[in-house]
């Protein structure tokens, strides 16, 4: 996008230099916590050039605010599912779409918008860009071109990152010059929160966590493993009952359950240990939020270390850029400081991906690399990353079986490329929950939606876990008398992995599904996968979508299947049809844009 900025840009009344006012408003939009990452690593850059600078997520914040803002606001969003906005910025971004508000009603707002997504899916940072557009379409004026970080690069998303707040920088430099040389780096910023032991604090009662606004308390009935004892994965089907007290969430077929995982006791000791913090990890901690940052609100205000570090706070996170930047602050010791400046500078980002990402070290891992480095207390907000949320596709379907919500789930469990094993920190919380525990649950949209016409034929694909959304269609379906459903389900062997073996086959004896399955490994030579499948019924696919209107589903891993599976359904289209490769693309192209293809894919 080509963005005028005329240099004589004219800033808003009120705003700098006269009254030597530099304010800085930056929003994010964040689902894994990156763009938040960011949004602070800008603030920090901000407050070393003299800003003084508010981060918030975009949800959070007063709109008159934004509207009648006399400071330049720097947006971060990233991009979720098929090109979305984050759910902590959906609010806002209805908000900003209204058709009431008057084309001139963002006259006078400088902004800036980066955004952090993947090129390789086809909307790539979708929600930068209409955030971008629909500033300019309100009056306001960008300060630089928008910012487009892509996780491809081979340094992610800061290879984009920093030159663009380069140029950031460089451009409010030029409206609000320096009144004082920048702050050295060697200068700790103040802590964003007022963090203190107190004597006289009775720390909230923990045996429930506060529930986050919108969360729905719920316990665990049911943990079954969904493959053979003897399969290399662990698949396991979660139930989970709501509490019914009067309003019960109403979730589509196709929608996710979000969950807050809790880092598990022993992590928790060994970290608090390593920090040297078992003395003080149960004593009374006061919280509270500083003017310039965000708080989670579902803290308590007067907690431990403990409950923080097990309910709020990441340690088996791989540790993003800033941790590093905060640590060189508190290293007294002058080859670790030497060693954390140069993750931290724009030149060492090759050698931090070399050390910390691709072999995707803890930040418990580095901490033991780093020996010397201590935090304060009053910076943990500053230096660990919270917890990010996870979202599972529900396997069941609120009009069938409203209390319960049913999770279909791989436990994570790999070797690095280091030989060190991992486990997913959500996975393996679930996977060792007892029976009856009391968790919180949010909902949130899925990017699958189902034909509103109950006559319409639907032909899922969903090899492995990709059959979790595709369980609570099938319920929902059942329920409504649709029996036009057509499954193609891969998995290893028949006797080993085949979920929901039972059910599914008890739908194909009912007659309200047809079922076609693809056992890669149960044949000597040649894997046999779905879309080898959908080759092989290439008449009644294309009956299927071209006489009967059906509408397809891809869903489960990444990494080659959607295009793999794409391609199927292109040469089915092309002998059916008779058409070329490049007519028989623009069919399908044609069925994703009318919503008749729709793929809900995660890596
Ligand atoms: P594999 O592991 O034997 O290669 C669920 O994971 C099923 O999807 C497994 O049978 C797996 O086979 C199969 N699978 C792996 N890659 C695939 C691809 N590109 N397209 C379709 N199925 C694939």
């Amino acid at each position: 996008d080509v963005v005028k900025v005329a240099s004589a840009d004219i800033l808003p009344l009120g705003m700098a230099g006269s009254d030597g006012d530099r304010r800085l408003l930056v929003l994010y939009g964040s689902q894994t916590g990156y763009a938040q990452d960011s949004a602070h690593r800008i603030a920090r850059q901000g407050w070393r050039r003299h800003f003084s600078v508010r981060v918030q997520a975009m949800d959070q914040v007063d709109k008159t605010e934004v509207f009648t803002a006399t400071c330049p606001v720097i947006f971060v969003c990233s991009t979720t599912g098929q090109g979305e906005e984050p759910d902590n910025m959906k609010r806002f971004w209805r908000f900003l779409l209204r058709k009431s508000i008057p084309h001139d009603a963002l006259d006078g707002l400088s902004f800036a918008v980066f955004g952090l997504g993947d090129s390789s899916y086809q909307r790539f940072n979708f929600p930068a860009k209409r955030l971008f557009r629909r500033l300019q379409q309100l009056g306001a004026s960008p300060i630089i071109a928008r910012g487009d970080g892509d996780d491809q690069h081979y340094l992610g998303i800061d290879g984009a990152l920093d030159p663009w707040l380069e140029k950031l920088w460089d451009a409010l430099l030029l409206r609000y010059p320096l009144p004082e040389p920048i702050v050295p780096d060697s200068v700790v910023p103040d802590p964003s929160f007022d963090v203190a032991f107190i004597s006289n604090g009775h720390p909230a009662s923990f045996d429930r966590v506060p529930e986050p606004e919108g969360s729905f308390s719920a316990r665990l009935v049911a943990a079954d493993r969904l493959t053979a004892r003897d399969h290399f994965q662990d698949v396991r089907h979660f139930q989970f009952e709501l509490d019914d007290q009067g309003s019960l969430p109403e979730w589509g077929p196709g929608d996710c359950a979000v969950l807050r995982p809790e880092s598990l006791a022993p992590d928790v000791n060994r970290f608090l240990e390593r920090m040297g913090w078992t003395e003080s990890a149960d004593l009374p901690l006061s919280i509270s939020a500083r003017d310039t940052s965000d708080f989670p609100c579902w803290i308590p205000a007067c907690t431990t270390l403990r409950w923080l570090f097990t309910h709020y706070f990441d340690v088996m996170a791989v540790p993003r850029r800033s941790f590093f930047e905060m640590l060189y602050y508190f290293s007294e010791y002058e080859n670790e400081k030497e060693r954390l400046h140069e993750f931290s500078s724009t030149e060492g980002q090759d050698e931090l991906q070399t050390y910390c990402m691709r072999p995707r070290r803890t930040i418990l891992e580095v901490l033991d690399d780093l020996p010397h480095s201590r935090v304060p207390v009053e910076y943990i907000f500053d230096v660990f990353p919270p917890i990010a949320e996870r979202s599972f596709s529900i396997s069941s379907a609120s009009a069938v079986t409203p209390t319960l919500v049913d999770l279909t789930v791989a436990i994570v469990n790999y070797n690095t490329i280091m030989q060190a094993p991992r486990v997913g920190v959500c996975t393996k919380w679930l996977a060792q929950m007892p029976l009856t525990h009391n968790v919180q649950l949010r909902f949130a949209k899925g990017t699958m939606r189902l034909p509103i016409d109950n006559s319409t034929p639907i032909i899922m694909v969903g090899p492995g876990t990709g059959i979790a959304a595709f369980m609570s269609f099938m319920y929902k379906r059942c329920s409504d008398g649709a029996n036009a459903n057509y499954l193609f389900f891969g998995c290893r062997n028949e006797s080993k992995d085949f979920l929901y073996q039972k059910q599914l086959e008890k739908w194909v004896a009912e007659g309200s599904l047809h079922l076609f399955c693809a056992f890669s490994r149960d044949q000597e030579g040649q894997k046999v996968y779905v879309q080898q499948r959908i080759r092989e019924h290439g008449d009644l696919v294309w009956a299927l979508i071209n006489d009967l209107g059906a509408t397809i589903f891809v869903s489960g891993n990444a990494n080659r299947m959607p295009d793999d599976v794409r391609q199927a359904f292109i040469d089915v289209v092309k002998s059916h049809a008779d058409i070329d490769e490049d007519a028989a693309s623009l069919y399908i192209q044609s069925m994703v844009k009318s919503r008749r293809y729709q793929e809900e894919c995660w890596y």
